[in-house]
């Protein structure tokens, strides 16, 4: 990890430990009560405790809080200038300039901007993307892709030991007729080798799956040789597993295509597909049944929910065997609970996937509550996201009305941001006009879908994306770009703080913004939202304009100079980590 780390308390956080104590000392029936500190517009932070907390102890609120007052040591406090009661129970409390430079230096001087290790040796699995082999990645699989893998940057960031999982759909009676269309067509092109630039391995398989699908719709015998071909895959035919085999990896070659492109983690060392857990599905059902949580339902095995129930009481089921003997997309998922709390020992697991499948997972858990295998301690959670909609506000489709290629929706993003940035940068060289036009296009596309609360649905326009203006990915890019041109000028001014010079009240609102970052870092692996953080790094690129609008940086005389350089130095690095928990680049040109 760090070269060098210390975890640095924020202000507020020191300011609520201060005001707890205060409390316990003039109240001891309140000791150890949330002293509700927060951000105000009216004071650099707002102390609610006597009007939170003054029914409990029968007090009037405006009395609790003169007591607190009372209770507090002012003077002798380091980061405390000042505490005035004000409305009906509040307190605003006033920090020193210096107690902010304080802060400003000593996340400075930390490889982790002073943001704690809260989450050692957590084991975490995230379950996110999960394409299906050969079929193309699709508008569908973006959103669980970015928000993944920003929960897993996060997470990890805070010290857990992340397993990534992506759990392909690669198991299923649909390659039985994939494979047997491809022995009986040997001239179809799909291998990436024999096929031209732009188009991919899994775009010919695609295709070559509805030619496959029409004709076992169409031609009976077909169909008959192509159930065969399930029957010989999984009885682990060696011909039939080597073909499967050639299509999985293949495929697996034009996702990592994308995942490369979007700046995501995965690797191929992460896909645990679907058939990993074939050999663990029988198991799984003897269990079920063993502890009578799979119970015979007209020839099938059905788990029955005690928790939810349907319309009219209707219940509801999960299917852990159909009655040809099969099993389906349920049964794998309770084996995989197991696995990954059984085997892989997870403290936390984390689901990535549209709101449609929440009953799923409700059910997928309450099976494994209900087997042992999900226990107390251990959380489970799905991170359930909304529908990415088009222009008239239905699903996002084509103009023809098909489904969006991921490529080519990435495609047409960073189009248009390259005729936005040419257009702001216009003596750019074509190479560099291409490098961030990519880098910029990716994040637009990126930071809308991290931006919007994940379980909202939202549209996709890509024009207000690739905006320079508002909340956008591109403008914190060029926020960040802003920052390090005035730091490429400053020289090694900068790297210490004087922590006796007079605050303006801009460096101020700056300052105390970029002591919060590691409270939003927190909060958005608690609540999985990152949209949190994006909401904090807009604020903070607005506070940073704010303060460079007011305050003259490198014409500004030393000590002010280096004070104001060191802001910024602490601007770009927390502006660019933010961006890097997105997984979002932040070039130093826009
Ligand atoms: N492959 C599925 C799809 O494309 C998503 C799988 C999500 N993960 C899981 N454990 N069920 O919809």
């Amino acid at each position: 990890m760090s070269a060098h780390h210390q975890d640095v308390p924020s202000l507020l956080e020191r300011i609520a430990t201060t005001m707890s104590e205060a409390i316990g000392r003039v109240r001891e029936d309140l000791a150890g009560a949330d002293p509700v500190v927060r951000r105000s517009d009216r004071a650099d932070f707002q102390c609610n405790a006597p009007l939170a907390l003054a029914k409990r102890v029968g007090v009037p609120p405006r009395d609790l809080a003169a007591q607190v007052v009372a209770g507090l040591d002012v003077e002798g406090d380091a980061v405390i200038a000042a505490v005035e009661p004000s409305g009906p129970g509040f307190l605003n409390v006033t920090v020193t300039g210096a107690a902010v430079w304080e802060q400003v230096a000593a996340r400075l001087a930390d490889a982790r901007l002073g943001v704690g290790v809260t989450e050692p040796g957590r084991r975490v699995v995230i379950d996110y993307s999960a394409p299906n082999i050969a079929k193309e990645m699709h508008v569908g699989h973006l959103r669980t892709t970015i928000i993944g893998d920003s929960l897993a940057r996060v997470v990890g960031f805070l010290g857990a030991d992340v397993l990534r999982q992506n759990h392909l759909g690669d198991f299923g009676t649909q390659f039985g007729m994939l494979i047997q269309y491809l022995d009986e067509h040997p001239d179809a092109a799909w291998h990436q080798d024999e096929l031209g630039e732009g188009t991919s391995a899994v775009s010919a398989l695609d295709g070559l799956y509805r030619s496959a699908r029409a004709e076992f719709d169409a031609d009976p015998e077909f169909a008959d040789r192509s159930r065969s071909r399930v029957v010989a895959l999984q009885a682990g035919d060696p011909a039939t597993v080597a073909v499967w085999q050639d299509i999985v990896a293949e495929s697996e070659r034009s996702f990592s295509a994308i995942y490369d492109r979007l700046n995501v983690l995965l690797t191929p060392e992460d896909s645990v597909g679907e058939s990993f857990y074939n050999p663990m599905l029988g198991e799984t059902v003897r269990e079920l049944v063993d502890a009578g949580l799979a119970v015979e339902s007209d020839g099938a095995l059905v788990f029955y929910s005690d928790e939810v129930s349907g319309p009219e009481g209707k219940p509801v089921t999960l299917m852990v065997r159909k009655r040809d003997g099969g099993y389906g997309y349920d049964t794998t998922d309770l084996a995989t609970i197991r696995y990954r709390l059984r085997d892989l020992k997870a403290n936390r697991l984390i689901y990535v996937t549209d709101s449609r499948q929440a009953l799923h997972f409700q059910l997928v858990f309450e099976a494994a509550r209900r087997a042992g295998w999900l226990t107390d301690g251990v959380t489970a959670e799905h991170a359930a996201y909304g529908t990415i909609l088009g222009p008239d506000g239905t699903p996002f489709k084509t103009r023809a009305g098909g489904t969006v290629r991921l490529m080519d929706l990435l495609d047409d993003a960073v189009s248009r941001a390259r005729a936005i940035v040419a257009e702001k940068n216009p003596d750019l060289d074509a190479a560099e006009l291409d490098r961030i036009a990519e880098s910029a296009g990716i994040a637009a596309v990126k930071y809308a879908d991290l931006s919007t609360s994940r379980v909202k649905d939202y549209s996709f326009d890509v024009d207000r994306m690739v905006s320079f203006a508002g909340n956008t990915g591109v403008y914190l890019q060029y926020a960040h770009a802003r920052v390090s041109s005035i730091l490429h000028h400053a020289g090694d001014s900068g790297t210490t703080v004087d922590r006796a010079v007079p605050m303006h009240p801009a460096e101020r609102e700056l300052g105390l913004a970029l002591d919060a970052y590691g409270a939003v870092v927190t909060e958005v692996a608690d609540t999985l939202e990152p949209h949190r953080l994006c909401g904090y790094l807009y604020d903070l690129a607005r506070a940073f304009t704010a303060f460079y609008d007011a305050c003259p940086v490198l014409k500004a005389d030393e000590p002010v100079r280096g004070n104001r350089v060191a802001l910024c130095r602490l601007t770009a690095r927390t502006l660019g980590h933010g961006l890097e928990l997105l997984g979002i680049t932040a070039p130093q040109r826009m």
